[in-house]
């Protein structure tokens, strides 16, 4: 699912050549077009279809002159493949959850934790090769800490819950079985609601050196369901905030929130965060898509339905799980890390 949406990302990316893909050894040897079962709207790129399909063999991926590595590999692949390919001196560039708690390994999301990427002087430490693995967030935390960062800033974070939505592509393909979410809810997503908590602290938590990241000091309760919906998250949170402020200011943080470090990057969206006025927005098929320009559709978080109550602030916010909490993720930061001269 994540593969699909890198092939579409990388398309006429001005950066960035796809020159090789790889898969299990099921599809190793194959060609694209015939295996995949294409998901994303709009039609495979023609300059992928013909491609073979590669095993997982860094001599191989050598030879072809790859440095850099977009991983979306289930995570117990990615436990075992992401470090012994970064300690052979390919910048890992990855969407699994096997190495986002690591130490040494940053969750970058340039618009919330640019200084982050720090932590990987700490992988190059060890290893003089030049790799180094950079994960981005689950698809849920993404949108949270995104929409979390500017009040974070402006009033400070007490606590947060988050109750989610979640979309069935977050699941991979072919994912949940129809015959278990049709007219359906399923109220649990194997370690979704630890990884939201966990990683939300560790990507507003802060860094100095090489590391670690002191988390930040406040509690995460997260609710994930799956719901029957194609693309996008959509969460309710309710923050409790330190300082005192009122529902303008709060909704002025939201929209006035933008990027320093993304400035040049060409999928960075133009505002990070969208902010909905009307009643019933955001909504999954109306918002997924939110961002500018063209190459950033997707990449913004859609805010609406904010309310205070009391020292609490609840809203709600819709992210593309596959855009912004995945393929489009991964290739921002490696744009962040290319104008820092880290490929
Ligand atoms: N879907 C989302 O919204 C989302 C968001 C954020 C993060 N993620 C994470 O991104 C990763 C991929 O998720 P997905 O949704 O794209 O899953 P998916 O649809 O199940 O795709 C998994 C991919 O990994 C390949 N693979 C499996 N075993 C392999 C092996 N031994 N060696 C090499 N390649 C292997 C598969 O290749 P074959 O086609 O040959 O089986 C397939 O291309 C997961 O870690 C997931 O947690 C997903």
């Amino acid at each position: 699912m994540v593969g699909q949406w890198f092939v579409r990302s990388l398309e006429d990316h001005p950066w960035f050549e796809l020159e090789v893909l790889a898969a299990s050894e099921r599809s190793a040897g194959g060609i694209y077009g015939d295996l995949v079962r294409w998901n994303v709207d709009g039609s495979m790129p023609a300059a992928i279809r013909n491609k073979p399909v590669l095993p997982m063999d860094p001599a191989i991926f050598s030879d072809h002159g790859v440095r850099l590595l977009f991983s979306a590999l289930p995570a117990d692949r990615a436990l075992a493949w992401e470090r012994p390919l970064a300690e052979k001196g390919f910048r890992i560039f990855s969407n699994a959850s096997a190495n986002r708690m690591e130490p040494d390994v940053p969750i970058l999301i340039p618009e919330v934790n640019a200084g982050h990427i720090c932590l990987i002087e700490a992988q190059r430490s060890k290893k003089d090769s030049g790799g180094y693995i950079i994960t981005n967030a689950n698809c849920t935390t993404t949108g949270l800490v995104i929409a979390l960062k500017p009040l974070q800033d402006r009033f400070g974070l007490h606590n947060v819950i988050v109750s989610t939505y979640q979309a069935l592509s977050g699941a991979g393909y072919p994912g949940v079985p129809s015959m278990d979410i049709s007219a359906n809810v399923i109220p649990y997503i194997e370690k979704e609601d630890e990884k939201v908590d966990n990683e939300t602290r560790k990507i507003l938590g802060t860094v100095a050196g090489k590391g670690p990241v002191q988390p930040a000091p406040f509690d995460v309760v997260a609710s994930c369901c799956r719901v029957a919906v194609r693309y996008g998250h959509l969460e309710t949170v309710v923050a409790q905030l330190e300082k005192d402020f009122d529902e303008r200011a709060a909704m002025s943080a939201f929209s006035d929130f933008r990027c320093h470090a993304c400035a040049k990057l060409p999928t960075a969206p133009r505002q990070p965060i969208i902010l909905r006025e009307e009643p019933d927005r955001p909504q999954p098929r109306l918002d997924c898509d939110a961002g500018a320009p063209d190459r950033a559709r997707g990449m913004s978080v859609s805010v609406g339905r904010v309310k205070k109550f009391g020292d609490r602030l609840r809203f709600y916010l819709l992210s593309h799980n596959t855009v912004r909490g995945a393929a489009g993720a991964s290739i921002l930061n490696a744009e962040y890390a290319r104008t820092l001269g880290y490929l």
